[in-house]
């Protein structure tokens, strides 16, 4: 059996990896040319803890990796993994899934396979139905369910967890017709991950699973993040102790309720829009989505008001950021909450100076020279009037006083909690903590 794998972005690239390392037959397919030399060559053009490695594993096995779909017409099982970026009015753009399918198809034309396509790419509901579909039938001149297999399969993993999620996924979701070639995809999966539960829906339900997900915990963060910002108002008060006794109630459970800056990423904050996007144009007002996104959208002002409060006109002030990834354990920025951070203090005039394990090569392809970039954590704290704890890497737990003693003005915003319990001669302000009277 051969699986051909379209797309090697973290979806996909972890699916190929995985797949391979096990022993299948793996057929990737990138692109992007820079991108597919670098796999080829055992590097992951991203920053993924343990990828890497099972990369290489597989390519000593029986991957395959091109930037061409001309093997795609050998491959049973076909798992289409392209981007589907926001729009600017919210709505996702499918000229790349549209593409990649309409290439695949063309390729599947000549060969008498009749695979099974999964889509695992996040469409809105209908997407499979109504733009998928067709094409593959007019391209293949066959109907899906009798002559080929078309699966929605959304996928669930969290970037810098991404291989323990694709070995180890907490459900699969089958959204299709009832036919042969869903018995043969049922089979597949339960071979691969014993012991997981499968739900077997229609193309519709599974695609809006994959909204469900994401905005409910969309839904939780800002939720958490509304209370933080009540609680900064109650002297003493400490949201990590609401969040932790909440998390205890098995009917809430603790994940997703950690206080921040907000949520950012490229996934929550873009299948929010597309989500508030589709109820609007579905004649539904999403009231909770909109009020979940707001939340997120205003959280940032928490962090702005105490730096202004404390360094009043922020011209020429030296702030320091520590983390730029949108989440520790990645190099990832998209969409990060600490680039908006950025982008909104340069615009008052203020000198910044970032610190990331990771994400400095790709923050300084957005800030160029605009910025600068501290060698260490010291470094970057060095003459600062301010320093801002954005993202949770484990280095930044470490910090201690004799960090801070060459900063100029001890400003201590601590958007995580991280320092919390540590003896600060600083002025330490963290979200969700009330300070004493
Ligand atoms: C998210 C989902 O968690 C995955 O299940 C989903 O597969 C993926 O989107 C996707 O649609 O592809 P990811 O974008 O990797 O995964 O990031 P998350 O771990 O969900 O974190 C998103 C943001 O929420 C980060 O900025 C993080 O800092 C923030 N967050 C998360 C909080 O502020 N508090 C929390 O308690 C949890």
């Amino acid at each position: 059996m051969k699986i051909g794998i379209v797309g090697l972005g973290f979806v996909g690239l972890s699916l190929t990896s995985v797949l391979s390392s096990k022993g299948y037959d793996v057929l990737g397919i990138e692109l992007d040319e820079k991108k597919c030399k670098k796999i080829i060559n055992g590097t992951t053009p991203f920053f993924e803890p343990g990828l890497e490695k099972i990369l290489k594993i597989g390519l000593k096995k029986k991957l395959k990796i091109k930037n061409n779909f001309s093997l795609i017409k050998n491959c049973d099982l076909i798992f289409v993994t392209v981007g589907t970026p926001q729009n600017v009015n919210g709505e996702i753009d499918l000229s790349i899934i549209k593409n990649a399918i309409s290439t695949i198809g063309t390729n599947l034309q000549e060969s008498g396979n009749n695979p099974i396509i999964f889509i695992k790419s996040t469409v809105v509901p209908g997407t499979i139905e109504n733009v998928i579909l067709p094409i593959l039938e007019k391209k293949l001149n066959k109907k899906a369910g009798k002559d080929f297999g078309l699966i929605s399969n959304p996928e669930f993993l969290q970037e810098s967890n991404a291989v323990k999620n694709t070995k180890f996924p907490h459900v699969i979701i089958l959204g299709g017709h009832q036919t042969k070639f869903m018995i043969k995809a049922k089979k597949f999966f339960e071979k691969l991950h014993p012991n997981i539960p499968i739900t077997i829906t229609n193309y519709q339900t599974a695609e809006m699973i994959k909204y469900a997900n994401n905005s409910f915990l969309a839904t939780k963060i800002s939720f958490i993040n509304q209370l933080s910002n009540i609680c900064q108002k109650i002297p003493g008060a400490n949201i990590d102790d609401i969040a932790k006794a909440m998390g205890l109630d098995p009917r809430i459970g603790k994940l997703f309720l950690n206080a921040g800056p907000g949520y950012g990423g490229s996934c929550l904050p873009k299948d929010m829009k597309a989500l508030i996007n589709f109820a609007n144009s579905s004649g539904i007002k999403p009231t909770l989505l909109n009020a979940v996104e707001e939340i997120n959208n205003k959280q940032l002002e928490q962090i702005i008001s105490i730096i202004k409060e404390k360094l009043g006109d922020l011209s020429l002030k030296r702030i320091t950021i520590l983390g730029t990834s949108f989440k520790p354990n990645t190099d990832d920025i998209r969409d990060s909450i600490a680039v908006e951070l950025i982008k909104k203090l340069l615009k008052k005039k203020a000198k910044i100076t970032i610190h990331d394990p990771k994400a400095i090569n790709n923050t300084k392809n957005i800030f160029k020279n605009k910025i600068n970039y501290g060698k260490s954590i010291r470094d970057s704290l060095s003459k600062s009037q301010c320093v801002i704890i954005m993202t949770q890497w484990k280095q930044y737990e470490k910090l201690n006083n004799n960090d801070f003693n060459y900063m100029t003005k001890k400003l201590v915003i601590d958007c995580r909690r991280m320092l919390i319990k540590k003896e600060l001669n600083v002025e330490y302000y963290a979200i969700g903590l009330g300070k004493e009277k």
